[in-house]
């Protein structure tokens, strides 16, 4: 028998990200052995039966619930997943905090920084065990830029600038609200780009090169009405289709971040750089095994933009996977985050980030809407530790 610790999950939302966390679970003790706790899927839950049912079985879940309410208010699950679409989140990871369960909630934090406010409140108060599934910060080449970053390699920084592009939502055709499309509804999303994309760049850029103090942004809705998927009916589109902004670091750097889902032929461009006194570094989620690193100490006739393939064992999280040379993918990061997740029970450490950081980066967003619409730099108020 396992000597391992039972930590009993309670999933909620059987999309996109109910699929990834689903199959982190599934993978966690296989590729990290040597955690002491160890996830068992207890219960899934999801407002259609037939679809729960199917996900329950695709994925091995024990048991199935419809009513998020329910799940939270079980007496054999300890901690809860939030996979569900922004304007749920609040609600569920409260209710889940006052019945004293762990949360590991997606991002971001909420649909609304008044909503974000109250769930760090409520966590704060309960004390208990919460992380947001900001990913990206996981994949072994951002967590390598991270590491050459804080061993000041880059010495001082001047520069940070990230995009995501994306072409999805071009066609007028496309209606707003439900599964995946809630996202282009402003009451389930509470914002467009800048909540559901800027925010990851967000989150690594303060991860990475410290708070954001001040923003000043332009948003442009391409498409002015869509079809509302529940009523049928043409409705008003209230999302930013497409955001740019830029922005002072705490430490001094600018920042200039774009993001847009009209970038004809773009998936998912996730890319930053960063750009200091002595060296520079790039990634691209297209490319995300590699980083790229400049540095101006390198003798000057073989100077130049050196690619590594992070693979080798004593590159972040990779002694847990295949041998050098050997790639992994998107899917990784999540059971990163949850391994480190699980440390954190061993440790009592938090595991970052926690509903608190994730309240800076919606200070952020929020700062950058009210910034566009005000046609005005906006302070963030951002605590960035
Ligand atoms: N970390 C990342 O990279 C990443 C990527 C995509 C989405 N997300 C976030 O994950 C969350 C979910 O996004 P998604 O892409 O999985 O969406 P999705 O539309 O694919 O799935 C959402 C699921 O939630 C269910 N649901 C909706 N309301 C519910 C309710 N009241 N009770 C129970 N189930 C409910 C839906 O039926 C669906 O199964 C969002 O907050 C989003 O921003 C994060």
């Amino acid at each position: 028998m396992s000597e391992h610790k039972e930590i009993r999950i309670g999933l909620i939302g059987c999309g996109f990200m109910g699929r990834s966390h689903s199959n982190a679970y599934n993978r966690l003790s296989n590729f990290f052995p040597d955690l002491k706790f160890k996830p068992v899927l207890k219960a899934v839950c999801s407002r259609s039966l037939e679809k729960v049912k199917a996900f329950a079985e695709q994925w091995d879940y024990e048991n199935i619930e419809t009513d998020w309410r329910s799940i939270v208010n079980r007496n054999d699950i300890d901690a809860i997943d939030i996979c569900t679409p922004n304007d749920t989140h609040a609600e569920i990871a409260i209710a889940a905090a006052e019945a004293s369960k762990m949360i590991l909630c997606e991002k971001p934090l909420a649909h609304s920084i008044e909503e974000a406010e109250k769930m760090v409140e409520v966590i704060e108060k309960t004390g208990i065990k919460n992380t947001v599934w900001y990913n990206y910060r996981r994949i072994p080449a951002v967590t390598l830029a991270k590491n050459i970053i804080d061993s000041g390699k880059l010495g001082k920084i001047f520069h940070y600038r990230a995009n995501f592009l994306q072409d999805w939502t071009m066609s007028p055709d496309l209606p707003q609200g439900g599964e995946g499309l809630w996202r282009l509804d402003i009451d389930a999303a509470g914002s467009g780009v800048t909540g559901d994309l800027l925010a990851h760049c967000i989150d690594t850029a303060m991860w990475l090169n410290g708070g954001i103090k001040d923003v000043s942004a332009v948003t442009e809705t391409f498409i002015k009405e869509r079809v509302h998927q529940s009523s049928g009916k043409m409705q008003k589109v209230g999302i930013d289709d497409a955001c740019i902004f830029h922005c002072h670091f705490d430490n001094g750097s600018l920042g200039l971040f774009e993001s847009t889902r009209y970038a004809r032929g773009h998936k998912a461009l996730y890319t930053f750089e960063i750009n200091g006194e002595k060296a520079s570094i790039k990634w691209d989620l297209h490319d995300m095994n590699r980083l790229e690193f400049f540095d101006h100490g390198d003798d000057s006739i073989v100077r130049g933009w050196r690619s590594i393939l992070v693979t080798d064992a004593d590159q972040p999280f990779m002694d847990k996977w295949w041998v050098p040379g050997l790639i992994i993918g998107y899917e990784h990061s999540f059971i990163h985050q949850l391994a480190d997740f699980f440390t954190s029970l061993e440790t009592g450490e938090a595991c970052r980030p926690t509903f608190m950081d994730a309240l800076q980066t919606q200070k952020v967003c929020s700062e950058v809407i009210e910034s566009a619409k005000s046609r005005s730099w906006k302070n963030t108020n951002v605590d960035w530790n």
